[in-house]
């Protein structure tokens, strides 16, 4: 589909990210948003560097597509950013502060840097710190919220503040969403939600099955799901299905369910910040149901190779002259 400065960069097809979602994002799932011509990407949320590696590996061995890696918060192991960046093309950052080091390590490694930011000064920030690509969240995005600022808006400043291409996020879930932020100038979109309800995704069949069921305005921030949350120490801030706050917040007891690890049985604590993933049983509905504001737009649990072509086509189809939108970026 169009073309973009995010295309061009990075080698893929469609302008579209899939957001790394921990345990959520699987190598199945990356490797099948690559092979469909999007970038796929994996976690090393809570995984040691062999294990993401392997994780690495697995995806690769699926693929020959664009592949990316996250990683999150203040504690970062530089070994880890570095053999990465050797395996794939895109290494990606959130919830710290944008440090150039990190980035040179990815460029010395022979992969682009992409940060994602919540507000036009981290944007700056990241930009300054040498980082190939931004993305920027929006306040609607599921799972944890960087800033508080709407999407639209936020895009529109950090199109004016940095050279590099922005990537919109938060509350994209539909080819015509998708068009929306590449006609404001945007060079493609980092989507969340949309992937979690897809055959390939970790997560449990009631989340997936919960995120197909909600409605418009069925998400809110809040500080709910902080327990045992890496990322909360700093900003306890997540998009959550409103469901899920509201029966946890009427849980009695002291364990919520079961996390099934390395031949171990977990429990887990109301309010804790693991989203339901396919090894966890017990209360799912009371769990981190991690939802952006577009989860109106999941309407099945599908291929994620078909929400990859069905973004693409759609989009393309509201981009077209006479359809009411056009671009003017490449
Ligand atoms: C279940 C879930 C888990 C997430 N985990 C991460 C993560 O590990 N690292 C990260 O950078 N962003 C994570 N995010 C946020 C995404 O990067 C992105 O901002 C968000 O998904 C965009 O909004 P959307 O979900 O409405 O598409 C997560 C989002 C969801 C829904």
């Amino acid at each position: 589909m169009t073309a973009t400065r995010f295309t061009e960069l990075t080698g893929c097809t469609v302008p579209v990210q899939q957001a790394p979602m921990g345990a959520v994002s699987t190598p199945a799932l990356a490797a099948a948003v690559a092979s469909a011509g999007a970038v796929g990407t994996l976690s090393a949320l809570g995984l040691e560097l062999d294990q993401v590696l392997r994780a690495v590996a697995k995806a690769r061995a699926r693929t020959t597509g664009v592949l990316a890696v996250n990683v999150l918060t203040e504690d970062v192991d530089e070994d880890l950013v570095v053999a990465v960046a050797e395996r794939v093309r895109l290494v990606d950052f959130f919830w710290l502060d944008p440090r150039p080091r990190l980035v040179e390590l990815v460029h010395g490694a022979g992969a682009l840097a992409s940060w994602q930011v919540g507000s036009a000064d981290e944007a700056r920030a990241a930009a300054d710190a040498g980082c190939d690509v931004v993305a920027v969240q929006g306040v609607e995005a599921g799972g944890h919220v960087r800033g508080s600022r709407p999407l639209r808006p936020l895009l529109a400043e950090v199109l004016g503040a940095v050279p590099v291409p922005v990537l919109a996020a938060g509350g994209i879930a539909s080819g015509p969403a998708l068009a929306a932020v590449l006609a404001d100038g945007a060079d493609g979109a980092r989507i969340g939600t949309l992937f979690v309800a897809t055959e390939e995704s970790g997560a449990h069949p009631g989340y997936k099955r919960a995120l197909v069921e909600a409605g418009p305005g069925t998400t809110e921030v809040t500080g709910a799901f902080a327990a045992g949350c890496p990322l909360c120490a700093t900003n306890a801030r997540a998009r959550v299905l409103s469901s899920a706050v509201a029966r946890v917040s009427s849980f009695d007891g002291d364990v919520v369910g079961t996390l099934s690890a390395g031949g171990r049985e977990v429990p887990l604590p109301p309010g804790a910040g693991l989203p339901p993933l396919t090894a966890v049983s017990g209360d799912v509905a009371a769990m981190a149901l991690y939802a952006g504001a577009g989860v109106a737009g999941v309407t099945a649990v599908r291929p994620a190779a078909e929400v990859v072509a069905d973004l693409a086509a759609h989009a393309e189809a509201a981009l077209r002259p006479g359809a009411g939108r056009s671009t003017g970026r490449r």
